[in-house]
């Protein structure tokens, strides 16, 4: 056999070891077998010093040219297999999209921000602000400025959680009143704000104290504000929140910083007034304080009490939500348990 018959066959036997190559490193093996230092293809090569001049560079030429087919036909082959690797791996990790996914747990707003919102909601809806006031607050507006001077004995209604003699934890929303007249400027029109937040007063906690809870303040300062404003606008609230029938009634009460003052009770949403275990019988829930500002408050804060007037109320959100859900029980909504607190979820 001459040499380029010899050629002639590494390449047949070679093309057709390539075809039947299954994986990449099968092509490797055969690429280093056929084409590398020890391989025939080299071999037949070294034999070419035997050849004549004449005939070397044509059995050279004839050579390189197997050299280069089976090159390339490695190359198709290896491409040809990576694509139906690549083929394979895709059909495996094809996603289902129609299987059903992981459930993701999403929380729900605590329950009393809901209430808030509602409140919020509904106020905005009236052109009032939601106005926000410092928890740690001083004493002139948690109380010399609600006409509660020093040693007044008012200030026993509420327990208070003192800082430095003049700085406390406020126990009342009503220091942002004082805070937003004072700031108000009338020229532009009424003060019309609630402000919803954290107050804390020094109870022993039970079933219906905590030494934080909440209150939304609301307060309205205009010219020609009357009792009838206020009592329409705690109507609106008692209907937002207990429901459209509902009726409310004011009894006179006492606050230092509201004069004519009332306490003010809703019809009970249990049993329509005709008296439950709810309302103990009454047919009456007492939910919220309110008054007419006193003139002092006004003065105070900068308010011309002879040409300015109006109403403030403080509810408890708390309160309410007790009521309204059944809860007896005000820790509940500071222990944080999951169990409690998704009761209120408003995904329906
Ligand atoms: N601040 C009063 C309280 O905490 C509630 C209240 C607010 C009453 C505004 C009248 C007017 O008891």
């Amino acid at each position: 056999m001459n040499l380029k018959e010899k050629l002639a066959e590494q390449k047949e036997q070679g093309l057709a070891e390539i075809k039947e190559a299954k994986d990449l490193k099968k092509i490797n093996d055969i690429r280093v077998s056929l084409l590398g230092k020890k391989g025939p293809i080299t071999e037949v090569l070294r034999g070419m010093r035997d050849l004549s001049a004449e005939e070397r560079p044509k059995v050279g030429q004839f050579a390189n040219a197997i050299r280069d087919e089976l090159t390339q036909a490695l190359a198709d082959k290896k491409d040809e297999i990576e694509v139906i690797k690549m083929a394979k791996k895709l059909e495996k990790e094809t996603i289902d999209v129609t299987l059903p996914g992981v459930p993701v747990t999403t929380g729900n707003t605590h329950i009393i921000t809901q209430i808030i919102d509602q409140i919020e909601k509904l106020f905005l809806g009236m052109g009032f602000q939601v106005v926000d006031g410092p928890e740690v607050e001083e004493d002139h507006y948690n109380f010399e400025m609600l006409n509660l001077p020093q040693d007044h004995p008012a200030r026993d209604m509420q327990d208070t959680f003192y800082i430095t003699e003049k700085i406390l934890m406020r126990t009342q929303t009503s220091p942002v009143q004082a805070r937003t007249m004072e700031k108000h400027d009338f020229s532009k029109g009424p003060l019309k704000m609630i402000s919803p937040g954290k107050v804390y007063r020094r109870d022993t906690d039970d079933a219906t104290h905590s030494h934080q809870f909440h209150q939304v303040e609301g307060l309205v300062i205009d010219k020609h504000i009357t009792m009838a404003d206020l009592k329409g606008t705690l109507q609106l609230i008692a209907r937002t929140i207990f429901g459209e029938d509902r009726e409310i009634r004011m009894r006179p009460s006492y606050f230092p910083f509201t004069e004519p003052s009332a306490e003010i009770d809703v019809s009970c949403f249990k049993c329509n007034g005709k008296g439950c275990s709810v309302c103990k019988y009454t047919g009456w829930i007492e939910v919220l304080g309110a008054g007419i500002v006193h003139p002092n408050v006004l003065e105070m804060a900068g308010v011309d009490s002879n040409v300015y007037g109006g109403f403030a109320f403080g509810l408890g959100p708390d309160r309410f939500a007790m009521l309204k859900y059944g809860v007896d029980d005000i820790r509940e909504f500071y222990l944080n348990d999951v169990r409690f607190l998704s009761q209120f979820s408003q995904k329906g």
